[in-house]
């Protein structure tokens, strides 16, 4: 029993930061993201009763236990849906990503994705878009967005049990032909994981409850300029809402400090190349990179300007992408 799936990360515009139950990943408030194209988790799972328990390897190496910990929700769950035979079996997990891990380029979006679509497959489950999105969900919050392509919202759901807590389409990929640069300030796993800072944010900053009350007119206005393909209303939602996360985790105690010197002098370009004339728009997770949405036509310029700023390592260009899939090992 066994499957390959492949995921997208996805990037939000309007940003998931507060769970209201951290055993299920639930959101204080929802969530609107781009799944990309061009970027990818590959994830195999295999059932097998010749397995002593669950294991998971992360491009090639263990994973650290916290990783395995959150595959060991999703696998769970499928083990208890499945039932019969599968119930006791245990799984290995093998995934790899094409693009660096643990920098804010989502990587957890998508492996989740990609595993809990692997994992159903493998089980035999026969299961809808919504209900492949909340198992997804369980391993990390974001990747119940990468279940779906192009641009989705997270309903946060208002039940105990999380099951209307998943993603839906607002349009697909080929609804709007536009282009997230990823301008690469630093590699590597960020020091403090979403969770920890979700929780340090809840706990310690000032502006936590502000942040989550400006997020439903946000999402309003973010859902509306796509559905518009209206990129400057669209922009000034992503680029306002980005920023206040950062200034709740900024108040912090300690302060979340994710944002580095490359962050700043990128977003200072993106603001020189709208004062000369560019539609470019920027957002940033928990990591320094910085994610700059344009419009296809613009956007060569934009990414050469982006190239070109110090402390940028490289720019990645991704166009929007498809959802979650399982895939035939052998084409
Ligand atoms: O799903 P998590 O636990 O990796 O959290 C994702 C948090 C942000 O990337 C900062 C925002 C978001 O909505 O993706």
């Amino acid at each position: 029993m066994e499957a390959l799936a492949v995921a997208h990360p996805n990037i939000a515009l309007v940003k998931y930061w507060g769970k209201r139950d951290s055993a299920l990943n639930l959101p204080r408030e929802g969530s609107l993201s781009l799944t990309l194209a061009g970027m990818e988790s590959v994830t195999h799972v295999a059932f097998d009763g010749a397995f002593a328990a669950d294991e998971l390897v992360l491009g090639g190496n263990p994973a650290p236990e916290a990783s395995l910990r959150k595959a060991r929700r999703i696998l769970d769950e499928v083990r208890r849906r499945a039932g019969g035979r599968l119930a006791a079996l245990h799984a290995r997990v093998e995934s790899r990503n094409d693009f660096p891990t643990g920098a804010g380029l989502a990587s957890s979006a998508s492996g989740f994705a990609a595993l809990a679509c692997a994992a159903a497959g493998a089980a035999g489950l026969d299961l809808s878009p919504a209900e492949l999105s909340v198992l997804a969900r369980l391993g990390s919050g974001s990747a119940c967005r990468s279940v779906l392509g192009g641009f989705v919202e997270w309903k946060r759901g208002e039940r105990a049990d999380g099951t209307d807590s998943h993603a839906i389409a607002v349009a697909p990929r080929d609804h709007w032909d536009v282009v997230m640069l990823v301008a690469v300030v630093a590699e590597g796993p960020k020091g403090v994981s979403s969770t920890e800072g979700m929780e340090r944010t809840r706990r310690t900053s000032p502006y936590y409850e502000p942040f989550l009350g400006s997020i439903p007119a946000d999402l309003d206005a973010a859902r509306a300029a796509v559905v518009a393909r209206d990129l400057d209303a669209l922009g000034v939602v992503m680029e306002r809402n980005c920023l206040r996360m950062h200034a709740a985790m900024l108040a912090a105690e300690p302060a979340l400090i994710y944002l580095r010197g490359g962050s700043l002098a990128v977003i200072e370009r993106v603001g020189q190349l709208r004062s000369a004339g560019a539609r470019a728009y920027f957002t940033i997770d928990a990591g320094p990179n910085v994610k700059v949405l344009c419009e296809r036509a613009g956007a060569d310029a934009v990414e050469s300007a982006l190239a070109a700023v110090p402390g940028v390592a490289r720019v990645i260009r991704a166009l929007p992408g498809g959802g979650a899939r399982v895939v035939d090992p052998l084409a």
